[in-house]
């Protein structure tokens, strides 16, 4: 079988709105490793858009899976609960870093996830606007890709977006925009557009990762927050790019900055689809029986693989791991500061870039021949 011809079947099966990077077609994957249908061998440093950060078939994960397998792979957690479910929910309870009591709800993908988070904002708060970001992402649903701070090529040709959503430019210095400004254009919305006591939540990601992988200013976090507090508005982080070691931490938001509700989903469980919104216990208890919660949300299969890449995680040490290949790439992006005054150093992009594959990969050739187009 050839990429070509898998290619030419493509074209004519598969809508164009489904973009691809490459007509590489795969064949098999291993850790950092993927092979395609032609046989040639490549390092992964996509991992699936940030979802690998245990690599590719982690036999921990595997076994995981392979185990659930032989008891069940499906009942709707809503019909027929399971206990791994469960005791998912209270391990992120413990880890995520919001202070006391704390909920967690399963759902499949990243943008249901923050379809949930703002249903539940919306539900506890009594309010309906959120504002976002210039340059965020936050998925393709309707309301995901209301939140998105980006037109083309999210919004094209969709119609009107979900009401009661707001951007304020996110700042970033190579682009000339100070936090000051981000904050301006934020308080001239409230004089304007909308009152701060008709805002449900704010939204953010730590670190943009579609925007181009800026960090949240520490200034604007800072400011963030106190506005929230204010006013009553939650503050959402969507870490479904930024969490599990993605940031040499398990999460990219900072202990002293907590939001009140935390979107995860990607590296949550290492390749299965599986998405997390944990919150404040009050907060998440607000919708009532039935308002949350889907067919496929939490599926077993999934949250067993999820279980065991945090004892990965942890067992693995990649949280460190990621600091270390971040410290070194950084250290060679900085030498290349004097050619390239543009090279992308800030620390974000620094201890992303290397996280395809958070395990130590065999050391082994690269392919010789060349990425083979459509
Ligand atoms: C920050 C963030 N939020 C939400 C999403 C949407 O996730 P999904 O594609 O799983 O719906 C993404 C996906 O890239 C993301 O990066």
């Amino acid at each position: 079988m050839k990429n070509s011809e898998i290619a030419v079947r493509k074209n004519e099966a598969i809508s164009r709105g489904v973009g691809m990077t490459t007509q590489v077609y795969a064949a098999k994957a291993e850790n950092a490793e993927v092979w395609d249908v032609e046989g040639r061998r490549y390092i992964d440093f996509a991992g699936g858009i940030a979802v690998l950060n245990t690599g590719h078939r982690h036999p921990k994960v595997i076994e995981a899976v392979k185990k659930q397998l032989d008891c069940f792979t499906h009942t709707c957690h809503q019909v027929m609960p399971y206990e791994n479910y469960v005791a998912l929910a209270e391990r992120l309870n413990k880890l995520v870093p919001i202070a006391g009591p704390k909920k967690t709800i399963f759902a499949t993908t990243g943008a249901e996830a923050v379809e949930n988070a703002v249903k539940i904002a919306r539900c506890a708060t009594g309010r309906s606007a959120v504002i976002a970001f210039t340059g965020a992402f936050h998925g393709r649903t309707f309301m995901g890709m209301a939140l998105t701070g980006k037109v083309v090529p999210y919004k094209v040709g969709f119609g009107q977006m979900m009401g009661d959503v707001f951007h304020v430019p996110f700042p970033i210095e190579l682009h000339g925009i100070s936090v000051e400004e981000s904050l301006d254009v934020l308080d001239k919305l409230f004089k304007a557009d909308v009152d701060p006591k008709r805002v449900a939540a704010i939204i953010l990601e730590p670190v943009q990762g579609e925007g181009g992988f800026y960090e949240v200013p520490r200034a604007l976090m800072k400011a963030v927050r106190q506005i929230c507090d204010e006013h009553g508005i939650l503050l959402i982080a969507d870490e479904v790019q930024t969490g599990f070691a993605r940031t040499g931490k398990l999460f990219g938001m900072k202990l002293r900055r907590q939001p009140d509700l935390m979107t995860m989903a990607k590296s949550l469980a290492g390749g299965f689809p599986l998405s997390a919104v944990t919150g404040r216990a009050e907060l998440m208890d607000a919708p009532g029986p039935g308002g949350l919660g889907g067919t496929y949300a939490g599926n077993p299969l999934a949250i067993a693989a999820s279980h065991a890449v945090l004892d990965v995680i942890e067992e693995e040490k990649l949280c460190d791991r990621a600091n270390q290949l971040g410290g070194r790439l950084k250290q060679r992006l900085e030498a290349l500061r004097a050619d390239i005054p543009r090279s992308p150093t800030s620390a974000a992009r620094a201890s992303w870039l290397p996280l395809s594959s958070a395990r130590p990969v065999r050391p082994s050739r690269m392919p010789t021949s060349p990425t083979p187009s459509a």
